[in-house]
């Protein structure tokens, strides 16, 4: 399984233990939050070597357990991290599904780098972890999200009413989608699924 792709400007790859000091960079380098959705700044006693092991062993323990996949994103003209995409709850059996997620820090916005991540993942998606269906579940009014997943290639499908719990209370979220065969990528049963 291969989970590592590089692309014109970036480098795709699960974060490991050696990428500390880009992680710390990276969330402190970012302005304060732009806009409802961006990432809040973690607080000085999140930023820590043991804080960042720990979100190391929580992604391990998500792909050992076909769970989660995180990819994280690195400038390959200068090793900034970037951001991050994952595809989670990964569903097999007869759903082969996952949702889509992803940040990009905000000094980093509106430079096309989400879009070239994304057409990467979708193709590790299909690829690499035979899924047949990826959904990105975005609030309606996430102007700049509903723009990428446009530009993915995901295809608005149906409002899901109280789907996440977000800031205290459930939420309705547009659910975007795109299977496979929209990649021209043709889904094979594997005895592992
Ligand atoms: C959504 C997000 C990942 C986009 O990242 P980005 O690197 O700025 O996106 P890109 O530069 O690759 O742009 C992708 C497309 O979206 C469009 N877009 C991006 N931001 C936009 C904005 N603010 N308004 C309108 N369109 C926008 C771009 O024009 C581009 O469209 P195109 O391919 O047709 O030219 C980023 O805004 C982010 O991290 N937001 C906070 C976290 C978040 O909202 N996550 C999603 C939760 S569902």
């Amino acid at each position: 399984m291969k989970l590592k792709k590089t692309t014109k400007r970036l480098i795709i790859r699960p974060l490991d233990k050696n990428d500390y000091k880009a992680w710390l960079d990276a969330n402190t380098k970012s302005l304060p939050p732009q806009n409802p959705w961006d990432i809040k700044k973690k607080e000085k006693n999140k930023l820590t070597k043991k804080e960042f092991l720990k979100i190391i062993k929580f992604h391990k323990k998500n792909l050992k357990e076909d769970e989660a996949y995180h990819f994280a994103l690195f400038l390959k003209k200068n090793g900034s991290y970037i951001g991050i995409m994952s595809l989670m709850s990964v569903t097999r059996n007869i759903f082969q599904n996952a949702f889509l997620g992803y940040f990009i820090f905000n000094n980093h916005w509106r430079q096309g780098y989400a879009k070239e991540a994304g057409m990467a993942i979708l193709k590790i998606a299909f690829n690499e972890l035979n899924l047949h269906r990826v959904e990105a579940a975005i609030n309606p009014k996430n102007k700049p999200s509903i723009a990428l997943a446009n530009s993915l290639g995901l295809t608005k499908k149906y409002l899901s009413r109280k789907h996440l719990y977000t800031d205290k209370k459930w939420n309705d979220f547009m659910i975007y989608a795109a299977t496979s065969e929209e990649f021209g990528i043709k889904w094979k049963a594997v005895k592992k699924a």
